[in-house]
């Protein structure tokens, strides 16, 4: 397809705003995002309502944002492209809804695109430090670890995919949040734990799940360790307590997840071993994988992509390259969201006005329009 094919795309699936305009499916002229997470951060994690209003608050201007680049503005784009699912309903429906009336009213082509494939197409975007990349080559194995999805996927062409495997509760990302509120450490959690456990000693090794077999992932029961952790700790240390009245020490003990009482050594050595747990999981499944179907590269992706524990790991036991996109392609964006689009409409696949948002669309292209 024409090299100069100019994409205006939109994303807003849960908690951040974003528009992108994307050349030839590799390109990025800009890539805007308009993050929500100060607006969610006193609740502890996303709020659908919130997060639906702030998206109807903020697309004008960062649609505004990222047209600024083209000399020619409207004129310039080509095609539109939104996230139709999976994420949020009320989400999702700003950014589709909004890229719909730009099209209908430009008299532009337009598609729906899926956030999972969005996440794995960040990887045919081309960098600063990436301008010379040639495309992935299938087959590749795809590790796609977000906020809400963690799946292993083989691409074996654009728009052929086989869903390899998939979280059976908790997403990686969600563990991460999850248990970097059992430690206090915040919102979001995969950049504090990662802080937290850097330079940490080890000595602590939390459990596996491995579901032999499978390249299925299971992370709560981790969540569960961690917590057992947490508990145990402040056991013993209320039973080291003579000092302290028999009521107090028993206080102490009920508030088991009172993470203000843990020692920071304590946070940083469980932050590690949950950590190391979660990227063995992640990493020997994904090399089991590539090794299994002849992939000529891993392709990681989503927000826990960002983790340098994961890439590390992944780079050192990999028998193929790894490609990692930037951090800032690593979580949401809409510059991913337009690569995907261009091979959508490359393979000259386009919808129609009635497309509706999927809250629960999977990475399977049988049920994509
Ligand atoms: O892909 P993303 O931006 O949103 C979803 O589509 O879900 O991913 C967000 C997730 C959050 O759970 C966040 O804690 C996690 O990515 N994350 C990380 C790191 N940075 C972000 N997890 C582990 N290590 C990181 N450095
Ligand atoms: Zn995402």
């Amino acid at each position: 397809m024409d090299t100069n094919f100019t994409i205006l795309a939109i994303e807003t699936s849960c908690d951040e705003t974003a528009a992108a305009v994307i050349r030839g499916g590799r390109t990025i002229i800009s890539n805007v995002v308009a993050s929500q997470i100060e607006e969610h951060r006193r609740y502890g994690g996303i709020v659908p309502e919130v997060a639906s209003r702030q998206h109807m608050l903020t697309i004008e201007a960062v649609l505004h944002e990222a047209l600024r680049p083209l000399p020619g503005g409207w004129n310039d784009i080509h095609a539109v492209a939104a996230t139709y699912g999976p994420g949020l309903a009320g989400a999702l429906m700003t950014g589709l809804n909004v890229a719909k009336a730009i099209a209908w009213i430009r008299e532009l082509p337009f598609v729906g695109v899926n956030h999972i494939e969005a996440h794995i197409y960040a990887n045919w975007l081309l960098t600063d430090a990436s301008s010379t990349a040639p495309e992935p080559r299938f087959p590749v194995v795809a590790l796609v670890v977000s906020g809400g999805h963690t799946l292993l996927a083989l691409l074996e062409d654009h728009g052929r995919y086989r869903l390899l495997g998939q979280t059976r509760d908790d997403a990686a990302g969600e563990a991460f949040d999850k248990v970097a509120r059992l430690l206090g450490l915040g919102f979001p959690g995969g950049p504090a734990i990662q802080r937290a456990a850097e330079g940490a000693p080890g000595g602590v090794t939390l459990p596996r799940a491995w579901l032999r077999d499978s390249y299925d992932f299971s992370f709560s029961g981790l969540k569960t360790a961690v917590l057992h952790q947490i508990r145990d700790y402040q056991a013993r240390e209320a039973a080291l307590q003579p000092s302290v009245s028999k009521s107090a020490g028993r206080r102490q003990a009920s508030a088991p997840t009172d993470a203000t009482s843990l020692p920071p050594a304590i946070v940083a050595r469980l932050a590690r071993a949950f950590q190391e747990s979660v990227v063995d999981v992640l990493a020997t499944k994904t090399v089991e994988a590539a090794r299994a179907f002849g992939a000529t590269e891993v392709l990681l992706a989503g927000g826990v992509a960002a983790n340098l524990r994961l890439r590390e790991e992944l780079q050192r036991r990999s028998p193929v390259p790894v490609r990692v996109p930037p951090v800032a392609l690593c979580t949401d964006n809409a510059a991913m969201i337009g690569a995907a689009a261009f091979y959508r409409f490359d393979a000259s696949k386009q919808n129609s006005w009635d497309l509706d948002v999927l809250p629960n669309l999977p990475l399977n292209t049988a049920q994509n329009p």
